[in-house]
């Protein structure tokens, strides 16, 4: 079997400043020193891109964004492409978060786009299904989870391959923000699912190989038992990412 490597990713979504954003990398830089085994990345806003990247230099953390467009370049006022993350220096970007989808009503269709776009580029895409709660309780999970992959995921699956290099990224939205965390063994099911589909949609190396993270209220004291899980590989985390106290432990949690 192939042992993948856990990733720990902040994503800051739209919270701190230029300013902030340069003490909180520093700070996650410093105490990375005597790290091993584990990739650990940050998704800072945009406008923070270019100095967290010299924050973090020769630190070994990746830089992400948290979004892009599909277009390389063009008339699409207030977008950023894909090719302008990789001149900032990010090396990966968020695709499909529930925020934008549900807030910004970023389709599937949409998303698939800007998965094909980021790949071709060099961009590693980690890119997020979840479902809510209602669909949860209604029973819907797979079905809903299916439907996200099968056609978020579209221009992978007509060509039958995948980077296994893709992250993907299973973020309940019930569990986002709200203190309320999938227990280790709800994560679990819904991780062997998506590598079940996987497997079934492109071969099993793909699908031992693709890293699945898992997001939702994940904190310090939650992520040793998330992590032990067969098919969790890694955190996409929100909050506690913003404190680098909490996200070093997060990092540190074996
Ligand atoms: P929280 O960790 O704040 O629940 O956010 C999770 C998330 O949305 C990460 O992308």
């Amino acid at each position: 079997m192939i042992k993948r490597r856990l990733l720990i990713a902040g994503n800051w979504k739209m919270n701190p400043s230029i300013d902030d954003s340069v003490s909180l990398a520093g700070e996650i830089a410093a105490g990375m020193d005597s790290l091993k085994g584990v990739d650990v990345l940050l998704a800072p806003p945009f406008t923070a891109l270019g100095v967290v990247r010299e924050a973090i230099k020769d630190s070994g953390i990746f830089l992400s964004a948290q979004n892009m467009h599909w277009k390389t370049n063009g008339a699409f006022t207030g977008e950023i492409s894909g090719a302008m993350l990789i001149e900032t220096g990010c090396t990966h970007v968020i695709i499909g978060h529930s925020e934008r989808r549900n807030l910004f009503h970023e389709t599937n269709e949409m998303i698939d786009l800007k998965a094909k776009a980021a790949s071709l580029l060099g961009l590693i895409p980690i890119l997020c299904v979840g479902e809510t709660l209602e669909q949860r309780e209604g029973g819907h999970t797979f079905k809903v989870l299916k439907e996200q992959l099968d056609l978020s995921l579209n221009n992978y699956r007509s060509v039958g391959i995948m980077p296994p290099s893709t992250i993907l990224a299973y973020e309940p939205v019930w569990a986002i923000g709200t203190g309320k965390t999938a227990t280790p063994s709800q994560a679990q099911e819904v991780h062997r699912f998506i590598r079940e589909w996987l497997e079934t949609s492109f071969d099993s190396k793909t699908a031992s190989q693709v890293r699945i993270l898992y997001g939702g209220s994940v904190k310090p004291d939650n992520t040793a038992d998330l992590m032990s899980q067969e098919d969790i590989d890694g955190a996409l985390v929100g909050g506690a990412s913003l404190k680098p106290d909490s996200f070093l432990q997060i990092i540190r949690f074996s």
